[in-house]
């Protein structure tokens, strides 16, 4: 049976009973679980001897006008899904257990969280930090995995365990997708059947930028226009941005050198947003 934790305290005490020589692999999530997230699961499952989930919708990181309210939870599904693969443990604080009415205290990473989605969901990544080192502190993991899905985020919470000497190892998690390239993602649900025929364009403009690339482009801007245009002949996708960055910086780049490079894109289909990316080089 997986071991259901609500609060600090439960999770304290299950991880003092843990054995010493085992290490404990850590999967934070906001539930509404896919294929995607239990790539992760069986990734933490390899590498650890326990593992522990979290699912927790935080408010922190939610926009005033973005899902949360409407955000999926299905509790029940999502625990049959973890008990089947295998997790030890999951933490499903109430949001009044992580964040005291007058928390005060947050953290911000301040270079790589600026472009791209920082940039279009101004204390989006502050409120990912901030849970993400609460959850570290709280679960103490010595291995927490996160998903290739969220490049910027996966670079984020890199800076942060480097900057502040965490004592935990980051495992990068590759994208699970759809057979049709799509980006597995709890949001997919929200699509109308029209915007989810459309929403494969999205990684297909990515492979047209791909293969730009491989047939020698190192243009950046030559090769966000190449992204860009193949997504315009898509009525139903409205561009938030497709962008080339530096692979570890996020910065802007001119040309595409040794490092290689991202394609990052986030865009809408009505009132779903979706992003993907793909690295080269
Ligand atoms: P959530 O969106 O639930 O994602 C949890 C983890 O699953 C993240 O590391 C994400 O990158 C990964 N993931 C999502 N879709 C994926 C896919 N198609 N393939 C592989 N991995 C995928 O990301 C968050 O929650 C939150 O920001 C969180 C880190 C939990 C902090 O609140």
């Amino acid at each position: 049976m997986i071991t259901i934790l609500r609060t600090v305290a439960e999770v304290r005490s299950w991880r003092d009973g843990l054995p010493r020589d085992e290490k404990l692999g850590f999967v934070p999530t906001m539930g509404a679980l896919h294929a995607g997230h239990m790539s992760l699961m069986a990734l933490a499952r390899e590498q650890a001897g326990t593992v522990i989930a979290s699912i927790f919708v935080n408010p922190l990181q939610f926009g005033a006008n973005e899902d949360l309210s409407k955000y999926p939870r299905p509790i029940e599904k999502d625990l049959a899904l973890l008990e089947a693969a295998g997790v030890d443990a999951v933490f499903l604080p109430p949001v009044h257990e992580l964040y005291p009415e007058d928390a005060s205290t947050f953290v911000t990473e301040e270079a790589v969280s600026a472009p791209l989605c920082g940039a279009v969901r101004p204390g989006h990544f502050r409120g990912v930090t901030t849970v993400v080192l609460k959850l570290f502190n709280i679960v103490r993991p010595d291995i927490a995995v996160f998903g290739q899905k969220d490049a910027q985020q996966c670079l984020v919470i890199e800076r942060m365990v480097r900057d502040l000497n965490l004592p935990v190892e980051i495992v990068r998690g590759p994208i699970v997708r759809e057979a049709d390239g799509l980006a597995l993602s709890s949001r997919n649900i929200y699509l109308a059947p029209e915007d989810r025929q459309a929403a494969p364009a999205i990684f297909a403009s990515l492979q047209a930028a791909q293969r730009a690339f491989e047939n020698g482009e190192r243009n950046a801007a030559k090769l966000a226009e190449i992204g860009r245009s193949s997504l315009a002949a898509e009525p139903r996708i409205a561009v938030q941005y497709w962008d080339v960055r530096h692979p570890q910086s996020l910065e802007a780049i001119e040309t595409i050198g040794p490092e290689g490079a991202i394609f990052a894109v986030a865009a809408h289909l009505g009132n779903t947003r979706l992003i993907d990316n793909l690295v080269v080089g």
